[in-house]
C-alpha cells in the first residue's frame, strides 16, 4: 500500500470520528446522572460510544477512500478482479469485534452487579442511620404509592428520599405489570403483580426528578407519573416526625384528603377542594349531578363508584378504567374519602 493512501485514510478516518465524536459531546444524550447507579450506568454508554465511534471512523474512512479512488470509468462496464479471501483479514475482523464485544459484556456485568449491591454505611462515614433505607413501592393502574417500613409504613404519593443514603426499593404491582423509572437515577425495573423485584438507588443530589410509567399498563399509562424528591437527610428525618405526628396516612384514622391523594385519585380525577386537574375520569366537582344521572343518593352513590366502579360508568367515558383495588382500602379509610367528596361535592 501507498504510503499516500495510509495518509489519506488516517485523514478521512479522523475527520469522521472526529465528527461522530462532536455529535456524542455536544448533544446531551443522557439525563444529569443523580445516583451512584446512574453514574456507572452513564460509564456504560460512553464506553460502548467509544468503541462505536472509532468503528464507524475505520468503516467510513475505508467506504469513503473505496468511493474516491477505485470509481468505475462510466464506459467501463468490465467485472473487477477476481479475488479471494484473506486469511490474515479476516482473523481480524473475527478476533478484534470478539474483544470488543466480551469487553462490553464484562462491564456490564461488573456495573450491574454493584447497582444490585446494597451498600451498607461503613464505620468511617456511619454518621448516617438511615442506611440502607428500604421503600416499598406498590404501582397500580395508574399511580405510585411509597411505603416505608421503618417509619411505621409511612406512606407517600411522592418518593422522598435523603441524599447519599443507600436505598433499596421493593417493587411490586397490585394489577398489572408496570415499570418504575427515574431517568436521573437511571436503571429501570418492572413492577410485577405478585412478585417483588428490587431496585437499589444512592441518590447524590438533592432536587425533584419525575418518577415514569415505562410498561404500557392500561388508558392512563401516559399519566402514571410521580416525583422523586431528594433532600438532605436532616429535611428528611423532619418530614418523617412531621408525618408521623399528623398520624395522617398511617393504617387506620385519615383525613379524606390524604386518603384522595395518597392513593392517587387526583392524577385522574379533577376536584377543586384537592386541587386537582385529572381529565382521564369524571370531574368530581360535578358527583351531585352525575349521582342523580344515576340515580343514586349522593353518598351510596360515591362509595358503590369507588368499590365497584363499573356498576355505572359515567357517559362519555369508557368502562373498566378505573381499577376495582380501592374496595380494599381499610373501611376508615374508605369513610373518611366518601365523606370528603361528598362534602366537596357541594351539598
Ligand atoms: Cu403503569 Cu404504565
Amino acid at each position: 500500500m501507498r504510503r499516500g493512501s495510509i495518509v489519506q485514510l488516517v485523514a478521512i478516518g479522523a475527520l469522521c470520528g472526529a465528527g461522530a465524536a462532536l455529535a456524542a459531546l455536544l448533544i446531551p444524550w443522557l439525563p444529569h446522572a443523580a445516583s451512584e447507579q446512574a453514574g456507572r450506568i452513564d460509564f456504560v454508554f460512553w464506553f460502548v460510544t467509544a468503541i462505536c465511534i472509532g468503528i464507524f471512523a475505520l468503516v467510513a474512512a475505508v467506504i469513503i477512500y473505496a468511493v474516491l479512488n477505485f470509481r468505475a470509468a462510466p464506459d467501463d462496464d468490465s467485472d473487477g478482479p477476481p479475488i479471494h479471501g484473506h486469511t490474515g483479514l479476516e482473523i481480524v475482523w473475527t478476533a478484534v469485534p470478539a474483544v470488543l464485544v466480551t469487553s462490553i459484556s464484562i462491564v456490564s456485568a461488573v456495573v450491574l452487579a454493584r447497582n444490585d449491591h446494597v451498600p451498607h454505611t461503613s464505620a468511617a462515614e456511619g454518621a448516617n442511620p438511615l442506611a440502607p433505607l428500604v421503600v416499598d413501592v406498590t404501582a397500580q393502574q395508574f399511580f405510585w404509592t411509597f411505603k416505608y417500613p421503618a417509619f411505621d409504613n409511612l406512606t407517600s404519593s411522592t418518593l422522598k428520599l435523603p441524599v447519599d443514603t443507600p436505598t433499596e426499593l421493593r417493587i411490586t404491582s397490585l394489577d398489572v405489570t408496570h415499570s418504575f423509572w427515574v431517568p436521573e437515577f437511571g436503571q429501570k425495573q418492572d413492577a410485577v403483580p405478585g412478585s417483588t423485584t428490587k431496585l437499589v438507588i444512592t441518590p447524590t443530589r438533592v432536587g425533584t426528578f419525575p418518577v415514569i410509567c415505562t410498561e404500557l399498563c392500561g388508558l392512563g399509562h401516559a399519566l402514571m407519573r410521580s416525583a422523586a424528591e431528594v433532600s438532605s437527610l436532616a429535611k428528611f428525618q423532619t418530614w418523617t416526625k412531621s408525618s408521623a405526628q399528623q398520624g395522617a396516612p398511617g393504617p387506620g384514622g385519615a383525613s379524606g384528603k390524604t386518603v384522595f391523594v395518597n392513593n392517587g385519585c387526583d392524577g385522574c380525577h379533577t376536584f377543586k377542594p384537592a386541587g386537582s386537574h385529572g381529565t382521564v375520569g369524571p370531574d368530581l366537582d360535578k358527583l351531585a349531578a352525575e349521582a342523580q344521572r344515576a340515580g343514586q343518593p349522593l353518598e351510596q352513590f360515591i362509595k358503590e363508584s369507588i368499590v365497584n366502579p363499573n356498576a355505572y360508568v359515567e357517559p362519555g367515558f369508557p368502562k373498566g378504567v378505573m381499577p376495582g383495588t380501592f374496595s380494599t382500602l381499610p373501611k376508615t379509610q374508605l369513610d373518611a374519602l366518601v365523606t370528603y367528596l361528598a362534602q366537596g361535592a357541594g351539598r
